[in-house]
């Protein structure tokens, strides 16, 4: 079958096959390796990436059935080479040792303060629920959510605002 996407801000076109997981497409036909896989069961939200502006565990989802769509994966975020504000906090708070988990924890982060630009420490542990990470305790992990949330106060300073929640959000690749 013969799919379209736009995936970090450049349009594909591809034949895919009926079963093919997103995942596997990110991976294997676009070459998009920032997109991890940890179980392939929709379990520990390594492969999380954003469709039409949702979170979604691309190991969960058929590449057939993002026909048309817009995805963000971790390698589109930084724009004009900076990182985005999320991906600073993690560096900044050590929020990762050896960083498998990061992209679909970053994906997700971004997701959780679209719906909540302020958590508290209980919201991000709920709103990360579905992210498992066997390395850092979570600790520092939360840290970065919540200090990402404050640099992206309105107000905050450059990166303030800086959601990529929809499609109209979504930026390009570097
Ligand atoms: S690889 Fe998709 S949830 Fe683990
Ligand atoms: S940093 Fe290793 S799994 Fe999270």
């Amino acid at each position: 079958m013969r799919i379209t996407v736009t995936v970090d801000g450049t349009t594909y076109t591809d034949e895919v096959e009926p079963r093919q997981l997103l995942v596997h497409y990110l991976r294997e036909t676009i070459g998009k390796v920032g997109t991890v896989i940890g179980c392939d069961t929709s379990n520990c939200g390594a492969c999380t990436v954003h469709l039409d502006g949702q979170s979604v565990k691309s190991c969960s989802v058929l590449a057939v059935q993002v026909d048309g769509s817009e995805i963000t994966t971790v390698e589109g975020l930084a724009r004009d080479g900076r990182l985005h504000p999320v991906q600073q906090a993690f560096h900044d708070n050590h929020a990762l040792q050896c960083g498998f988990c990061t992209p679909g924890m970053i994906m997700q982060s971004i997701d959780l303060l679209a719906e909540n630009p302020d958590p508290d420490e209980n919201a991000v542990r709920h709103g990360l629920e579905g992210n498992l990470c066997r390395c850092t305790g979570y600790q520092n992990i939360v840290r970065a959510v919540r200090d990402a949330a404050h640099k992206m106060r309105p107000g905050a300073g450059p990166d303030a605002e800086r959601v990529e929640h929809s499609p109209s959000h979504a930026v390009g690749g570097e």
